[in-house]
């Protein structure tokens, strides 16, 4: 059997965060409005203030949030997904900009943001990475800003292995949580029609040594916590609307 790597952004992204939704975008929709007006909701989001979403993929809560009336700015390094966001945005006239960068990098970020989001990405990147990124994100928010961010919960995270059917292709996932180092491992694999096989390979961390699937650290709740603090930022962990999911949030209102 042929076999070949691509890269998040060459092939990847496309195939699991757009072709696999083919046919499901109206419940996609109604999950992500769901989640919009939850967040907006439990964390009292500013609507008179920008909105910043790290990471923001395919833009699928952002363009929610637009929808509800926020002021959006969503950054990710995948120009196929910040294309597709851009495209959702003209289509429904909404106040929604999406950049493509990388977050690892020192660039700055928009300020006096109301909100900054950093959803299910935090543990992909190497710790100094993330570290840094947190003080650029605390910076970046407004005096009376609330900081969003998530990860799994590790209990939930039991071995899977699943397949689904689309592009007339088949697409395999193994997943596997390594207790000791708490790290999650996935291993995507595409089958195309012709039986070629596709392999993942992407520096997301660019301090490990280059391998397939992902790697991504899994934060426990108080480690995510004292992330968030680590920029002066009080913060606590939050019930999060998503299933095996914790929240953390960071804000000044928490202070006194
Ligand atoms: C698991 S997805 C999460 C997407 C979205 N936030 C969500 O909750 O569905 C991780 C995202 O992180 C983005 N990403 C990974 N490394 C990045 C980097 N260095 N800079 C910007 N975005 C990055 C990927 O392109 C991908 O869209």
């Amino acid at each position: 059997m042929n076999r070949r790597e691509e890269s998040w952004d060459g092939f990847w992204a496309r195939t699991l965060r757009i072709d696999m939704f083919e046919g499901q975008w109206e419940a996609y929709h109604k999950v992500a409005d769901s989640r919009a007006e939850w967040l907006e909701k439990t964390f009292h989001l500013d609507k008179d203030k920008p909105v910043l979403s790290l990471a923001c993929g395919e833009g699928g809560i952002e363009l929610a949030l637009a929808r509800r009336g926020f002021n959006v700015i969503g950054i990710d390094r995948s120009q196929v997904l910040v294309s597709f966001a851009r495209d959702q945005a003209i289509e429904g006239n909404l106040n929604a900009t999406f950049v493509h960068a990388d977050l690892t990098g020192d660039t700055q970020l928009p300020g006096n943001n109301g909100s900054v989001l950093c959803f299910d990405t935090l543990g992909l990147l190497s710790n100094d990475d993330e570290y840094r990124l947190m003080q650029r994100m605390a910076s970046s928010l407004h005096r009376e800003g609330v900081l969003l961010v998530d990860n799994p919960q590790r209990e939930g995270l039991v071995p899977t292995r699943r397949w689904q059917h689309f592009n007339d292709g088949y697409f395999l996932l193994e997943t596997w949580l390594e207790k000791e180092t708490g790290t999650h491992l996935l291993n995507p694999i595409w089958i195309s029609p012709e039986g070629e096989e596709v392999l993942l390979r992407d520096p997301y961390d660019r301090k490990r040594e280059s391998h397939t699937g992902v790697l991504r650290y899994v934060y426990t709740p108080s480690e995510l916590v004292n992330l968030v603090k680590s920029t002066g930022l009080p913060a606590r962990e939050a019930k999060h609307q998503r299933n095996g999911y914790f929240m953390v949030v960071g804000s000044r209102e928490q202070e006194g």
